[in-house]
């Protein structure tokens, strides 16, 4: 059984007397430990995929199972209590507290957990050292750069240990130095700390790091190879 399981998926919103429809009898499996980027056109449901992954949003139809939990059969505050414990969330635009230091911004997710206060700072201690910026803890998200913000909002993502990450477009914002980090830095989350990553990329060459990509357009997965095979001319 693979970690994350999709099977016959589909999303749809209705607006007024409109009804779209992002995602389309979706199957999607992604292996424990791997690293998956997902590419395709603007509106292709990319994000709605991600919200589905997060248990922030719901399926219309068909099931989504990670780790063996069927999420959309959660009640509210069990889903809260899972997504707070397995799923890390990175952003385009990092989505830091602007009036919070780096340490206070990586602290929040913790917060729903009701650790000791001493397990807390310990794990707000390592996630920042494993982004590289234990010497920028008391610093405000302003008095960093893109890429650090970015770091640190990875530090927030990972600090309780989630088993999947989940990232939209991390790179989008960033020059090609702080986004070659950020992604290095995200394959080694992978590699050493075993998680499972799933990237929403525009960008081939990002998208190239991973294990495997995989296409949508307009709603369905139109093709999937192993990031070795992407054809880079
Ligand atoms: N909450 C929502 N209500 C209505 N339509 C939505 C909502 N979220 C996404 N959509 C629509 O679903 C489609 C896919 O959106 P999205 O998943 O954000 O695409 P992508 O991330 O690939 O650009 C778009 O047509 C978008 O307008
Ligand atoms: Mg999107």
């Amino acid at each position: 059984m693979s970690l994350i399981e999709l099977r016959g998926v589909t999303k749809s919103y209705r607006t007024g007397a409109e009804t779209v429809t992002p995602l389309q009898e979706l199957d999607f499996d992604v292996e424990a430990g791997s690293f998956v980027s997902l590419m395709g056109p603007s509106g292709s449901g990319k994000t709605t995929l991600l919200h589905l992954l997060a248990g922030i949003d719901q399926p219309t139809a068909g099931s989504v199972r990670i780790g063996g939990t069927a999420i959309q059969d959660l009640s509210a505050s069990r889903l809260a209590r899972w997504r707070a414990r397995a799923v890390g969330y990175v952003f385009q635009q990092y989505n830091l507290i602007p009036v919070l230091t780096a340490f206070e911004n990586v602290e929040v997710p913790l917060l729903l957990l009701r650790l000791p206060r001493h397990d807390r700072e310990q794990r707000i201690a390592t996630a920042l050292a494993a982004v590289g910026l234990t010497d920028r803890a008391h610093h405000l998200p302003r008095q960093m750069s893109g890429g650090q913000q970015q770091r640190v909002a990875i530090a927030r993502a990972i600090v309780a240990d989630p088993v999947v990450m989940l990232a939209d477009e991390p790179t989008g914002n960033l020059d090609r130095e702080a986004g070659g980090a950020t992604l290095a830095l995200l394959r080694r989350l992978v590699d050493e700390f075993g998680k499972t990553l799933v990237m929403v990329t525009h960008d081939p060459e990002a998208a190239a790091r991973a294990d495997r990509i995989v296409r949508l357009d307009r709603g369905r997965i139109v093709g999937g190879v192993g990031a070795a095979e992407v054809d880079h001319a």
